[in-house]
């Protein structure tokens, strides 16, 4: 029976968020952690939907079924099914899809959702051989991510399709090549966080004080410039000097709370360089860069506080797809 699987990678959000939704630069990275979308024929007349990462089992007796059907809650999958049976006349009959982003953890600010999105769509262009390129691929993701939270920069994405460190700006991107690995300790904030509501309180502070946050912005755009430099020859201390920066202006914007100065400080007193929160904040998750035997020290502290971490590096292949 013919299978394809297709892995994305989640990301991780380095410099820039928030201030990449008004058009300021902001760095990424594709991380070892990703989303999963396996596809297989069946014979049994139906379209099967495991949505692995809550536990969720959607049979259907057709597509059009399924566009009725569908749990609102996840519209942008059947959005993504509507999208290409309209467009390559796909019936999806006889199939079952299972999308999982299990390790990434939902709401997490580690991209579940853009990971997710980018999957499933590589997964169907493949299995129904309907060769849409990488660029398109992204593109269609966005779309989904859309309808997920209203403006999202397409950053998400973008690292999501194509991986590596990427410095992103209004819509365009260049990879930015490191010499070695960047190992990026996460944390857990244990608050589950809401991407659209952390937008809208960055979004009232920028219209209760607008020349402020015009200036708060352009500092954050000129970290990441910054950042590119740093990233290229890998210098660890300034990466974590131009965080520790980020953070302070990020934190301006009210979009911090006590679990993430908490992990902040913890990271910080043993011996990271710089850490911040990667994502919309809130909530979610906190990165923190340092040297190995330094994070590993963090990490042990940080656990004995009740916060789970774990180590990651760069994946730099981007979503990629297999077959039986
Ligand atoms: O998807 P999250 O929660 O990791 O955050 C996305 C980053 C933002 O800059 C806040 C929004 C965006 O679309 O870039």
């Amino acid at each position: 029976m013919k299978y394809i699987r297709a892995r994305a990678p989640g990301k991780c959000i380095l410099f820039g968020e928030h201030s990449v939704v008004y058009g300021y630069p902001a760095i990424a990275m594709g991380i070892t952690l990703g989303s999963v979308c396996e596809i297989e024929a069946l014979n049994n007349n139906k379209i099967t939907i495991f949505l692995e990462s809550y536990n969720k089992n959607l049979v259907f007796s057709n597509i059009d079924d399924l566009i009725v059907h569908f749990p609102p809650e996840f519209k942008q999958f059947s959005y993504c099914l509507k999208r290409f049976k309209e467009n390559y006349t796909i019936d999806f009959n006889n199939i079952r899809i299972t999308l999982s982003s299990t390790p990434l953890l939902s709401s997490s600010g580690l991209g579940s959702s853009a990971s997710s999105a980018v999957a499933l769509v590589s997964a169907i262009n493949s299995f129904y051989n309907i060769q849409l390129n990488r660029r398109q691929i992204s593109h269609f993701a966005l779309d989904m991510e859309k309808l997920v939270h209203g403006t999202p920069s397409g950053i998400d994405n973008t690292v999501c399709t194509y991986g590596s460190i990427i410095f992103y700006e209004q819509g365009e991107f260049r990879f930015i090549e490191t010499p070695n690995n960047l190992n990026l300790l996460v944390t857990y904030t244990n608050i589950k966080h809401d991407t659209g509501k952390a937008i809208e309180k960055f979004r009232e502070f920028t219209k209760q004080n607008p020349d402020y946050s015009d200036q708060l912005l352009s500092e954050m755009g000129m970290i990441a410039r910054e950042a590119e430099h740093e990233l290229i020859n890998l210098n660890i201390e300034k990466i974590g000097v131009l965080m520790n920066k980020n953070q302070k202006l990020l934190e301006i914007f009210g979009i911090s709370n006590e679990n993430i100065s908490e992990i902040i400080d913890i990271a910080l007193n043993n011996g990271a360089f710089g850490s911040k929160i990667t994502g919309a904040g809130l909530g979610g998750s906190v990165i923190s860069v340092g040297s190995p035997s330094k994070l590993e020290h963090v990490a042990k502290s940080l656990e004995n506080e009740g916060y789970y971490s774990f180590h990651t590096g760069i994946n730099r292949q981007g979503v990629r797809v297999e077959s039986n």
